[in-house]
């Protein structure tokens, strides 16, 4: 990316980092929108992560993307959250303010909601939810998803208590039903979205086939080339489409996006460039 000396600086802290498409992502909506920026990608250890991150501002960063594993300790280190964060307990994106205010927002959610709504025409309401896992990634997008029409959500988790407890955690906004992997029954769900991080151990979770039908669509929030554990077994089933996680990864950046710098970039260009490349 080529930017004038007095650029503002942006980046993405996480640990492991290597592989982040954010410094592309970014790269694309700077040079379309005209912003001087730069953004990269910072490997930072879970007991480094304050410290480091406190620096980046004070030495003049605008604005950090947070990823796994410090969504959480950013939370807590910012001075403010926005409604979507204090609700996720999670931190995604952090803007930093002239008047010195750390701003936590979680862009998670809204990304994924846009990528379901806008980019694959999904239509939510009334239809049946189920969601795998019950971690970071859940917390981070159940307050958008649940300000939708669903008729039905389910967690499912391989430990059900936690699903449980999300669910209880949720309540106020809507229903959820939470279980096991075992205990999930047909008819078919309209969307199932894979939130476990079994794929990244080459793993499945072990699921009842009655859940997918040729309706379905599954939907993984992990993405990488090729097929993921997830959509080869979605893809075994028959299932409508089984989509990986780039366009969420995409319309998230655009709402971090807009949080640092006003403007809401077309996300198109780079899903297609994204699309290209895998
Ligand atoms: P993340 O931030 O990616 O959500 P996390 O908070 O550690 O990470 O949560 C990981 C999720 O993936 C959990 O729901 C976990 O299930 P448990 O709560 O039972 O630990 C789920 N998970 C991880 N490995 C899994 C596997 N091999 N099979 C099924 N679920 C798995």
């Amino acid at each position: 990316m080529t930017s004038a000396p007095d650029a503002d600086h942006y980046g993405v802290v996480g640990h492991p980092i290597a592989h982040s498409w954010s410094p592309f992502i970014h790269g694309m909506f700077a040079k379309a929108t005209a912003q001087n920026l730069v953004y990269r990608m910072f490997d930072i250890r879970p007991d480094d992560f304050r410290r480091e991150v406190l620096r980046m501002f004070a030495g003049g960063f605008r604005g950090l993307n947070v990823t796994v594993p410090h969504k959480q300790a950013a939370a807590e280190l910012v001075n403010e959250l926005t409604a979507r964060a204090a609700r996720a307990q999670a931190v995604n994106t952090i803007a930093f303010f002239d008047d010195r205010t750390l701003l936590g927002d979680n862009t998670d959610g809204a990304g994924l909601t846009s990528d379901l709504e806008l980019n694959l025409k999904l239509e939510l309401s009334a239809k049946r939810l189920l969601i795998l896992g019950a971690g970071g990634a859940v917390r981070g997008v159940l307050g958008p998803l649940l300000e939708r029409e669903f008729g039905e959500v389910w967690i499912a988790n391989r430990t059900p208590a936690k699903a449980r407890a999300l669910a209880a955690e949720f309540a106020d906004m809507g229903t959820v039903s939470a279980c096991g992997f075992a205990d999930l029954r047909g008819p078919p769900f309209d969307l199932v979205l894979n939130a476990t991080s079994a794929g990244l151990q080459g793993e499945m979770a072990p699921l009842p086939p009655g859940i997918v039908g040729a309706t379905t669509v599954c939907y993984d929030m992990s993405y990488g080339r090729g097929d993921t554990p997830f959509t080869r077994w979605a893809k075994s089933l028959h299932a409508a489409q089984a989509v990986k996680g780039w366009g969420m990864l995409v319309e998230q950046a655009a709402e971090s996006f807009l949080l640092w710098r006003g403007i809401r970039p077309n996300t198109r260009p780079v899903l297609d460039a994204l699309a290209e490349h895998f």
